[in-house]
């Protein structure tokens, strides 16, 4: 019996007898020799198999195999004679596992309606399979740096009394005897209370937003990295969040080249990105937006369009900082020179991906919380959990939320957010 290996190690056994175990993504004959196309999860290779080294019976049944069938194939690593880290398998024997009905999801172009409803089998191919691989390396990345930081992770909970984000994008539930509660918007109110416990902390789970909007950037359910430091001020929270960008693209760029190219992703793109980061006010970036003919007004949040606007000038990512207070959220400080703004920023993707991360100082007085709380109409009872960490020990303090699924549009190339989960949950989608 040869060693079961996985593709991805395949160049440490040039010469070598191997056994690859997985699906027939592909194949093509010229009569003697059959090209198999053989993926693992781990990676795809080209499989040779000749008429001549194998019993016709074996041969016949490889050759007419039908796409995604399962199959183990033993044989001989050879590298690619003229393509330099291509290797292939010159197949000395094979076992059939399953074979497989004919597959829906061909190679010719599908309408997206086509493969979102098939997407248990639509992530098997080649892009999609890129997309989670790299989507992987940003989750990894992200532990690997904040941990170095002296973060921990910790754990939100996912069903909540009350809203973080503002009331018009809850999903509500019945909650026993309690009533109506909400699936969370953002773990950030939480982590607000575990900074007094562990100094800075981070959670990373599923978040759920209401959105009716029906856009290449907005899903229903999607995975944010929420991180709340204390003793950070605006400028230190802003540093942090160009410094873990930075890092999470590099580890993209050590290991997911291969991805990034079956992308179509231009490296170079990536690789331009150095901190620090360019920074401009709200107050600065609507008045060029008007001036390039944008309908947005000094109280508005950006559009749609004006991302693309902001795109075609900065070719960096750019903090948007220093925002009108009353279109932000209510746990944001006023700036101590005008209360009218808030200390917070947006970081936004350049190419047009949009907004990857919101972050603020929050307010630290308890009274001047209260105040916004009272003005806003908020249940004062249901947050006095959150009122008591102004009352023990209150300290200046930062955090930010990243939205997974950006960051993994913007990194991986992917046309739309939809793709970047394995099972999109959208205003009119739910299956499968
Ligand atoms: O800007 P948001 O709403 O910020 C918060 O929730 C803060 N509590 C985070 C914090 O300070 N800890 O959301 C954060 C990020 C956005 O920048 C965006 O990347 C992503 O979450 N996001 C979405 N991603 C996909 N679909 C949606 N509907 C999204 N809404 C926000
Ligand atoms: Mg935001």
């Amino acid at each position: 019996m040869s060693e079961h290996i996985l593709v991805k190690n395949i160049k440490d056994y040039v010469g070598k007898t191997v056994t690859i175990k997985g699906w027939l993504s592909n194949s093509r004959s010229s009569g003697k020799i059959a090209f198999l196309q053989i993926r693992d999860g781990s990676g795809f290779i080209q499989a040779v198999a000749s008429s001549n080294d194998l019993n016709q019976s074996d041969f016949d049944a490889l050759n007419s195999l039908p796409r995604e069938s399962a199959l183990t194939v033993t044989g001989i690593v050879t590298a690619h004679p003229k393509q330099k880290d291509v290797f292939e398998l010159q197949v000395k024997s094979a076992t059939i596992v399953s074979r497989s009905e004919h597959f829906p999801i061909e190679k010719k172009d599908h309408g997206p309606d086509f493969l979102l409803q098939n997407r248990h089998l639509w992530l098997r191919s080649g892009k999609q399979w890129a997309i989670q691989r790299i989507r992987n390396t940003i989750i990894n990345a992200t532990y690997e740096f904040l941990n170095r930081e002296g973060f921990i992770k910790t754990d939100t909970p996912i069903i909540t009394a009350t809203a973080c984000e503002g009331t018009t994008t809850l999903f509500s539930l019945d909650y026993f005897d309690l009533g109506k509660a909400y699936l969370t918007q953002s773990g950030q109110l939480y982590l607000e209370a575990l900074i007094s416990a562990h100094g800075r902390v981070f959670d990373f789970g599923p978040v759920f937003r209401a959105e009716k909007s029906k856009t290449r950037k907005h899903l229903t359910e999607f995975w944010m990295m929420d991180a709340e430091m204390a003793f950070f001020e605006h400028n230190d929270n802003l540093a942090i969040q160009e410094r873990l960008v930075c890092f999470i693209i590099s580890k993209v760029l050590a290991e997911n080249i291969p991805e990034l190219t079956m992308m179509e992703r231009d490296i170079a793109k990536l690789e331009s990105i150095k901190a620090p980061f360019e920074r401009i006010t709200h107050k600065e970036i609507v008045k060029i937006l008007q001036k390039k003919g944008s309908d947005i007004t000094d109280d508005l949040d950006l559009g749609a369009k004006d991302e693309v606007i902001i795109a075609e000038i900065y070719k960096r990512p750019l903090f948007v900082e220093r925002w009108p207070s009353k279109i932000k959220a209510f746990y944001m400080k006023r700036c101590p020179d005008d209360p009218n703004y808030v200390l917070a920023a947006d970081l936004m993707a350049p190419e047009g991906f949009g907004e990857l991360i919101g972050g603020s100082q929050r307010e630290d007085n308890y009274d001047l919380l209260l105040e916004r709380m009272k003005a806003e109409n908020m249940p004062i009872d249901e947050f006095q959990w959150y009122l008591d960490t102004r009352r023990y020990g209150s300290v200046p303090h930062s955090g930010f939320g990243y939205g997974l699924e950006r960051l993994v549009t913007w990194i991986s190339g992917a046309e739309h957010i939809r793709e970047t989960i394995p099972f999109p949950r959208m205003l009119y989608r739910c299956y499968p």
